[in-house]
């Protein structure tokens, strides 16, 4: 490594060598080669292998309409029977599928079989509403064997599902199930976090009254906290009542490849969330060959993604790629700090978890914690059964990173820092655990197949060393098809005419390692954040901000934050005077849970400053690169001689 402070590089160990999927660097090397040489070959001869499809494909990548790719495009299949048949099939009936800790302990566990009587129950009960091929049907639930239960019943009667984070406020819920034209809600009565009792139904009720939801015509409501519960006649049924008296049969809709699985709604540079439209065959292809390549699963593994299955990461790695592996798999209600800050340990030690994914911001808040409360260290957990680790939603520091590694992993178990997005479905920058040398803070290399980039504005490739925009060359299996409802959005966002169409952006910056090639995240080259691991548009906070009564102006920007990545600090201009002291305190609350309830708590901002004005150029432009360094706390020293109004940055600095 060229960098002048020591980058300590971990290799992978003989055994992980040996016995993983990808073997040595040989053997990566042998895949990439693979690709190169005859793409839609290796594609090709994966999904072949990896997939049951009940109509062979007999083209695999249709580049004709670029960049609408297609996969593919004439096999057919079916999802939940890909993830659930053909395991009971293969004699996995008797496994269990999912282990589900609930907040408050209790375990209950799920095999192949029972979760395909579930799961076909469910499926049966559905088609029973009417909801058929094609229709789209939001899920809002907290984690639960229901979830998967949900999803997995969409994917079988080929009904496209769109989850909703349950942290989402009504607002969010009621525009996802407007935009997406959804003839159905899943929700539940409640949910449990921390040791708390949380309404869910009241939120979903407020969602469906706001207008725009007329196309819904059934609600099922999971029945987890008990207690009142307004049930609404021929609008709601319970999920049991619905299940009751279903057969545990369920023919499963076989459906092309490039039906739409899911659309998942994500953060861009606008206000609006993009409604991320992803297939059936290869999202699942490569689903599963993340669980295989990134995480070399095998069949007596414990795998443990902490996600929720409101996150593409809880989609991947908790409903589809596990279960599409035969695995046994953990899926956890409560919160990683009840009922105290060791909960990830113990549940590790319970369970015997070879396999952990989870996010930095998680990492970092457990170290905290650690650091006051020795108990809760993980060093004083028996976490001996662990193999493998990975990390996953927004670069690690190296300090977290070897924390990890030393205290969780008891320095054995490598780390995948794996690198994706809503957007690309599955792993696209990450080590091969038993390839792939490690270097704290770096993804790495491209997945087999992969062919990712870092270039300029033009396009052109940048000499390694050289910070520039990440780009993906090829289109993958598991990419995402198009923005719902709006193809011409997709085309800009992705494919954009700076790069001629050809080059897909994912509007990260990277930089390449002078000797090695490896990839380093730099972060968003847009206008979102990155908090906790989850996606904020800018955008979106401002247009919250502005539709509260007291607001004439906002913006929003990101500042680094040591637990969340990210920290949202917002700039406001009310439209009475620039309020002080107590007062200023009263309006930042008020505006704080303003954006909670417009979008969800963690869209909240932590720093709210007053001013008359907002730093503008002569013809208006809001300044915000340097709002950025007044939110860092810098003095400001950019060049400040276009500024109209110089005067306003001193009340903005916080
Ligand atoms: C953005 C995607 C799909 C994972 C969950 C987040 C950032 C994600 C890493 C990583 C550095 C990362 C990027 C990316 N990101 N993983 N390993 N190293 N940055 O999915 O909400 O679609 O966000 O998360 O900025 O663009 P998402």
């Amino acid at each position: 490594m060229s960098n002048e402070q020591q980058v300590r590089i971990y290799n992978p160990s003989e055994e992980m060598v040996k016995n993983a999927a990808v073997s040595g660097m040989d053997g990566y090397r042998a895949l990439c080669k693979e690709a190169e040489d005859d793409y839609e070959g290796f594609w090709g001869r994966r999904a072949k292998e990896l997939l049951d499809w009940k109509e062979p494909f007999t083209q695999v990548l249709d580049e004709s309409n670029a960049p609408f790719f297609k996969w593919f495009a004439d096999g057919k299949l079916n999802v939940s029977y890909n993830c659930l048949d053909r395991n009971v099939n293969n004699g996995l009936g008797d496994k269990v599928a999912l282990i589900f800790e609930a907040d408050n302990g209790d375990v209950t566990k799920v095999t192949y079989k029972d979760l395909l009587a579930r799961v076909s129950k469910f499926a049966n009960a559905l088609r029973g509403m009417g909801v058929k091929k094609g229709d789209r049907v939001v899920i809002y639930l907290p984690m639960s064997i229901e979830g998967v239960v949900a999803m997995q019943a969409c994917a079988r009667v080929g009904a496209t599902h769109s989850i909703v984070f349950g942290g989402f406020s009504a607002q969010a819920l009621r525009d996802r199930i407007e935009d997406a034209g959804a003839v159905a809600l899943i929700t539940s009565d409640g949910q449990h976090r921390g040791g708390k009792a949380l309404p869910l139904k009241p939120i979903a009720d407020e969602a469906l009254s706001l207008g725009g939801c007329d196309t819904i015509k059934n609600v099922v409501v999971v029945k987890r906290t008990g207690g009142d519960c307004n049930i609404v006649a021929g609008r709601d049924v319970w999920f049991h009542d619905a299940c009751e008296g279903q057969s545990e049969v369920c023919e499963p809709e076989w459906v092309e490849a490039e039906h739409p699985l899911f659309i998942l709604y994500t953060s861009g540079s606008t206000g609006k969330p993009k409604g991320v439209q992803h297939s059936s065959g290869g999202y699942l292809l490569q689903a599963v060959l993340s669980m295989k390549y990134s995480f070399d699963i095998k069949l007596d593994d414990i795998f443990w993604c902490t996600a929720d299955i409101g996150w593409v990461t809880g989609h991947t790695f908790i409903s589809y790629g596990p279960l599409a592996c035969g695995a046994t798999e953990i899926v956890f209600e409560g919160v990683p700090t009840y009922p105290d800050a060791g909960r990830f340990w113990k549940m590790i030690q319970d369970h015997k978890v070879t396999i952990f994914y989870t996010a930095p911001t998680a990492i970092r808040s457990l170290i905290k914690a650690a650091d006051n409360n020795p108990a809760v260290h993980p060093t004083k957990y028996d976490l001996s059964s662990l193999r493998l680790l990975g990390s996953v939603g927004e670069p690690i520091n190296p300090a977290a990173w070897q924390w990890y590694y030393d205290n969780v992993g008891g320095g054995r178990c490598p780390i995948v820092d794996t690198f994706w997005q809503t957007e690309t479905g599955a792993h696209v920058i990450t080590p091969m655990p038993g390839a792939t040398p490690m270097v704290p803070g770096s993804c790495t290399l491209p997945f087999p197949g992969i062919q990712a980039a870092v270039v300029d504005e033009t396009g052109t490739e940048v000499p390694w060393g050289q910070g520039g925009i990440l780009v993906i060359k090829r289109p993958w299996p598991s990419m995402i098809r198009t923005i719902w409802g709006d193809p011409e959005r997709f085309k800009k966002s992705y494919y954009p005419e700076d790069f001629k169409g050809k080059l897909y952006l994912a509007g990260d910056g990277a930089i390449r390692d002078v000797e090695t090639g490896y990839f380093t995240i730099t972060g968003r080259i847009d206008d979102v954040l990155n908090v906790s691991g989850h996606r904020m548009g800018t955008m979106e906070i401002e247009s919250a901000l502005v539709a509260h009564e007291k607001v004439a102006e906002a913006a929003v920007v990101g500042r680094p934050d040591d637990v969340t990545g990210e920290a949202i600090v917002a700039f406001v201009v009310l439209k009475g005077p620039r309020p002080t002291g107590d007062e200023a305190a009263a309006v930042i609350k008020e505006l704080q849970n303003w954006v909670g309830h417009e979008i969800g708590p963690i869209a909240k901002p932590k720093d709210i400053r007053f001013g008359e004005n907002l730093p503008k150029t002569r013809s208006g432009k809001i300044m915000r690169r340097l709002l950025r360094q007044l939110a860092k706390g810098e003095d400001v020293t950019q060049d400040t001689s276009t500024l109209e109004n110089p005067h306003i940055l001193e009340q903005l600095k916080g």
